[in-house]
């Protein structure tokens, strides 16, 4: 823990910010099992807002791992540890007034409360959205063959397999990917973006 610190103010108001960019930034937290459509919809979503001309950007679980997180595993702690970093991030991303996408399982409701807090503190947006699709589904689907080997044993604490993932209970959005295509999440999401003067139409 670092001591003799004390937070610098900027000179650049939240509001000004806004004025100048015409949006004000928003967290669009992405939540669901491995194969439920997070980085599918996360892509779409981030295509579909910068061809409006929104700021934009996607914070990726994998894509993290290569870098800031390179260091952490998926053990409890880990997952814990992985998350605090992305909710810290996100609302850095956030503050700067983009609106940051972020697709990780992020299996544990305690871990998004916290990102949700850290937002809340601030006063940032944060939007949870619940990627869901049944086990059967996801399961089928396997685009990464990583359910298969779950279910043999070579990976260890799996997500809906061998670690519990914790619903939501009251996100902002909820998305069935087994009854909702791709287009229509986008647009879901980016009528709720509207709907809260986040972004204009
Ligand atoms: N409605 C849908 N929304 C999102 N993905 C879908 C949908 N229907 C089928 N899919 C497929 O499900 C898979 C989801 O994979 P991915 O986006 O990598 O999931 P995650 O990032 O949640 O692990 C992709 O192969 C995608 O094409
Ligand atoms: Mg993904």
């Amino acid at each position: 823990m670092a001591t003799n610190i004390s937070f610098h103010p900027g000179s650049v108001t939240g509001e000004e910010r806004k004025e100048l960019l015409g949006q004000k930034g928003a967290t669009v937290w992405l939540t669901g099992l491995s194969a439920s459509g997070k980085s599918t919809i996360a892509c779409a979503l981030e295509q579909h807002l910068l061809h409006s001309k929104k700021f934009t950007y996607r914070l990726d679980g994998d894509n993290v791992r290569f870098g800031l997180n390179k260091d952490l595993g998926f053990d409890e702690k880990s997952r814990n540890e992985n998350i605090r970093r992305i909710g810290e991030v996100s609302k850095l991303f956030t503050d700067a007034g983009c609106i940051t996408v972020t697709a990780f399982i992020s299996p544990y409701r305690a871990d998004r409360d916290l990102a949700r807090d850290l937002h809340k503190q601030s006063s940032l947006p944060f939007i949870e959205v619940f990627v869901d699709a049944p086990l059967e589904v996801v399961e089928a689907r396997d685009p990464k063959g990583l359910y298969k080997k779950a279910r043999a044993g070579e990976i260890k604490e799996f997500t809906g397999i061998s670690a519990p993932y914790e619903a939501p209970s009251s996100p902002e959005i909820h998305i069935k990917t087994d009854q909702v295509s791709v287009a229509n999440a986008v647009q879901i999401i980016t009528d709720y973006l509207v709907a809260n003067n986040y972004i204009l139409p």
